[in-house]
This record gives structure tokens, C-alpha cells and sequence, in this order.
């Protein structure tokens, strides 16, 4: 089983995420390491201690990192309406999050997989900054990190958050680089690949077919807050970016793409602005793999399939 902690913001598409690494026998899910993102510290820890407990999986730990980014102000994502999840679609819960700090946790973690040759797996779906601040105030859980796979940058499919960058890098641009920089080994999903898959009412439909609480909430939420934008994707439905980390590590034959070298403009009007070399026209050295294209009726499949089976009776 490859052993994953989920470093995130929730946020709908983080509750997908979630809810794909617990209903997939193949993941050990260690812990749930929350940031300040798509919505406040505060909402997005209730959020992540909420989908834990719909899940039945109070052995899973949530842990609270940062509240703001390494450098600058914070964004909050385009759907930070959201604030806590609706109560009706994700009931409250007494489940609280552990006391460590998500920053402590991510750092121990790795050094208990180095020491046991095993390594840890990363999947960062919201900014990068308790990733970073793990890295810089402990150096050595570098090498008990296996990967880190990162929902995040646009290189073609610009004008997300911004008009020239995507949320989670334009979040903490200083803490992508870190990231980015650290040595361990780093797939990247961007925009580009996260767009191409779109999920409809179909695919809600069948999330709710077996009667799963989590399955239920979640095609909720997808309902609710309708991430379509027909002008835009020029076909119906709307994106689940987050899960898509979580697959990768399932179903990597879905994904196709590049080892090259990538980059982030730091300040600025572009500041969080992403670059990637897919055709070799720098040195510099490669630093992550970006994939490019995704089999996206094979992700569709299996997200909905993982999540409509989790916890149904
Ligand atoms: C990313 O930004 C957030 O709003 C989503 O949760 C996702 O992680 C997409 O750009
Ligand atoms: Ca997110």
C-alpha cells in the first residue's frame, strides 16, 4: 500500500480528493494536513474534520497547519463562499483535529518512512506553504519524501484565478518554489490536464447510486456549487481537479506527459504565473514531471466508481 498524506484546502474538489485516498484499499492514508486556501484556516479544518468523519474514519488524523502564506497576502480561492460546508449536504461533527501541527506531522511522518526505507507520498491539492515550511524548518524529511504530487500551475489553460495563474501556486508562489526546489521528486497536474476532464450530472447521478453518505454529500456539493462554464470548456459539466493527484497514484497509465523543468514568477502583476519547459528550450535541469493528458473518461470512472462504493452498505 503506498502510504499518502493529503496536504489540502476543502474545498469541494479536496473533498473528492479526500474521499477517493479513503476509498481506495490501495492508499494508507496517514493523516490529513489542512491549509488555509480555497476558504480560511478555520473552515477548512472543520471542513476536512467533516468529510473524515461522513467517511467513518475517525482513525484518520486532521492536523492544523498555516494561516496564511509564507510571503504577501492571502487569496482565498474563487469558491471561498463556500466557508464551511453546508450542513445539510455535510453534517457537523465532533471530530477534532489532532493537536500536533500539520507541519510537525508532515516532517515526522517522513522521517519514520526514511527510517523504514518505505518513503512517504505526498498529495498537495491546496498552497504549498506547510509543504514548504516542513522542508525548510526540517531539511532532512526531504529524503523520506518518495514524491510530492501537486494539483497546481497553468501553462496553457491560463486565467483561472487570475489571468495568468492558477490558485493553489498563485496562493504562495514562494512556498511552490521551495517545493519545486527541494530535490524531491515532484509530478505536477496544472490546469491544462485537470480542465480536460469535465464531470456531469450523469456522473453525480451514479456517485449517489449505492446509497454512500459520502458519495450523497459530494454530488451535493458538485450540484450546488456548479463549476460548468460552457463559454468557457465549450462542452457541459465541470472539473474535479484535486482527485485527479489522488489518481495519478491509482491509474498512472491514465496520465501522459513530461520530465522538464518548471518554474514561478514571484512578484508582480503575474506574480504565481507558471512556466514549464515541455520542449527543452532551457538548461535548466528538470525538476517535475507535468502531465500533459489525461484519459479523461478513465478518471471520470474512477473517481465516481471509488466514491459512490465508500461506506456504502
Ligand atoms: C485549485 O484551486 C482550488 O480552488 C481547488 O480546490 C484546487 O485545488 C484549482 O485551481
Ligand atoms: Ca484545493
Amino acid at each position: 500500500r503506498i502510504s499518502v498524506i493529503i496536504d489540502t484546502d476543502p474545498g469541494v474538489d479536496d473533498a473528492a480528493a479526500i474521499m477517493l485516498a479513503l476509498g481506495s484499499p490501495e492508499i494508507d492514508l496517514r493523516g490529513v494536513t489542512v491549509v488555509a486556501g480555497n476558504v480560511g484556516l478555520q473552515a477548512s479544518v472543520a471542513n476536512a474534520c467533516r468529510i473524515v468523519a461522513l467517511a467513518g474514519r475517525r482513525d484518520v488524523p486532521v492536523l492544523v497547519g498555516a494561516a496564511l502564506p509564507l510571503v504577501g497576502k492571502q487569496a482565498f480561492g474563487k469558491y471561498a463562499h463556500i466557508g464551511n460546508f453546508p450542513d445539510d449536504l455535510m453534517p457537523n461533527t465532533d471530530y477534532e483535529p489532532a493537536t500536533l501541527s500539520a507541519v510537525r506531522f508532515i516532517a515526522e511522518q517522513a522521517r519514520a518512512a526514511a527510517a523504514d526505507g518505505r518513503g512517504i507520498t505526498i498529495c498537495a491539492i491546496g498552497p504549498l506553504t506547510n509543504i514548504a515550511l516542513a522542508l525548510r524548518l526540517h531539511p532532512d524529511v526531504a529524503r523520506g519524501i518518495e514524491s510530492i504530487v501537486i494539483m497546481g500551475g497553468a501553462f496553457t489553460a491560463l486565467g483561472h484565478r487570475t489571468p495568468f495563474a492558477e490558485y493553489n501556486i498563485m496562493a504562495d508562489p514562494h512556498a511552490a518554489e521551495i517545493v519545486w526546489g527541494s530535490g524531491v521528486p515532484v509530478v505536477l497536474l496544472p490546469l491544462d490536464v485537470t480542465l480536460q476532464a469535465l464531470f456531469v450530472e450523469q456522473d453525480f447521478a451514479a456517485m449517489e447510486a449505492h446509497g454512500s453518505p459520502c458519495g450523497i454529500a459530494l454530488a451535493g456539493l458538485l450540484r450546488r456549487f456548479d463549476r460548468s462554464d460552457l463559454k468557457r470548456y465549450g462542452r457541459p459539466g465541470g472539473p474535479i481537479h484535486d482527485a485527479m493527484t489522488v489518481a495519478w497514484l491509482l491509474q498512472p497509465e491514465l496520465f501522459s506527459g513530461s520530465h522538464c523543468a518548471i518554474g514561478v514568477t514571484l512578484y508582480g502583476p503575474t506574480a504565481g504565473q507558471t512556466w514549464a519547459d515541455l520542449h527543452g528550450k532551457t538548461e535548466q535541469r528538470p525538476n517535475a514531471c507535468v502531465m500533459t493528458h489525461v484519459d479523461q473518461a478513465g478518471y471520470r470512472r474512477l473517481v465516481v466508481e471509488r466514491i459512490a462504493r465508500l461506506g456504502a452498505t
